[in-house]
């Protein structure tokens, strides 16, 4: 990888903590400060101590098979149309999953090109390669090290809520797309969240904590994108929210990581103790088939 990809937005407004190949032990501190994050553990996984990605690893895994999160993709395909032949980026590709969804679209003559930042994380989605048409890329979205008009159409899901400057991150995928082709962003609004079943001043207050330990440009990254896709130019854009729906704390602890008994309390949860009654109240409400728990996704879709 280039060095301007290692220097690149992920450093600005401070000194990017640790670089590729350093042998420096990970330290959670270095995506965390006690309060708001300063960036999620998403930002810079080979950062974070190994059982913390191995963690976010498996719960990403999880993620893909929720029916939920499938009612997202399902919406998000449609609007990007991959067809045979066509040379896709999946930007943040995470496990691979839908490197490998798409590739079946793009069939043998067209190619996928499975891009992340994380080294551990690629290495993750390369074992799960299933032989189809995907290339598993180490690089970082707000600097490609690919040059103008090289794809037909990009996807990047739950990629920009962790990147701290989306617009330059948004410019680089434009770059990369010829003209004509589509540009398909999906992204939480963590503003969203809405729990029904534990006490209503409670949950308020688990909300409250929960937006404040996020980093601000991550809170309510879904409903910003057609903003930022009709500032970056692009035409025909088309924008759909998807408020999934989780009708019992099991089906939600899935997607959310805050829910989550195997997420690492430190990396996404309120340290507070009103954290600790809140998840008593809901794991009762769940037994008395009180729980609900909604969260809109933003599929945003343009062409270049
Ligand atoms: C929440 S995961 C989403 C993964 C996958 N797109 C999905 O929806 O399942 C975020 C992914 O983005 C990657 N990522 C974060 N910052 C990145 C950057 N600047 N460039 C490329 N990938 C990045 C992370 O390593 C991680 O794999």
């Amino acid at each position: 990888m280039r060095e301007s990809a290692l220097s690149g937005p992920l450093g600005q407004g401070g000194r990017l903590i640790g670089r590729i190949g350093d042998d420096r032990p990970p330290s959670r501190r270095s995506y965390r400060d006690n309060g708001r994050m300063k960036r999620t553990p998403f930002a810079d996984l080979d950062n974070t101590p190994a059982d913390l990605h191995t963690m976010l690893f498996a719960m990403l895994q999880a993620m893909g098979r929720h029916p939920e999160i499938q009612r997202v993709r399902r919406v998000a395909v449609d609007g990007l149309r991959p067809a045979p032949g066509q040379r896709l980026l999946d930007a943040g590709t995470g496990t691979g999953t839908m490197a490998r969804q798409l590739a079946a679209k793009v069939t043998e003559t067209g190619e996928v090109v499975a891009l992340d930042f994380s080294g551990t994380f690629l290495a993750g989605a390369r074992a799960g390669h299933d032989g189809s048409p995907v290339r598993y890329v180490r690089g970082d979205v707000s600097a490609l090290d690919y040059g103008d008009d090289t794809f037909d159409g990009v996807w990047c899901e739950r990629v920009l809520q962790h990147v701290p400057n989306a617009d330059a991150a948004i410019a680089e995928l434009v770059r990369v797309t010829r003209p004509g082709g589509r540009i398909c962003l999906i992204d939480t609004d963590w503003q969203s969240l809405v729990f029904d079943g534990a006490p209503v001043d409670l949950t308020t207050a688990v909300l409250d904590l929960v937006r404040a330990k996020l980093p601000a440009f991550s809170n309510a990254m879904g409903r910003t994108l057609r903003r930022r896709l009709v500032r970056a130019g692009l035409g025909m854009v088309e924008t759909t929210p998807v408020t999934c729906y989780f009708g019992d704390p099991a089906s939600a602890s899935v997607v959310l990581p805050m829910l989550n008994p195997a997420a690492p309390r430190d990396a996404f949860m309120p340290g507070d103790d009103i954290f600790d009654q809140w998840l008593a109240e809901v794991e009762q409400a769940g037994r008395r088939g009180e729980f609900l728990a909604a969260l809109t996704l933003w599929v945003a879709v343009g062409t270049v």
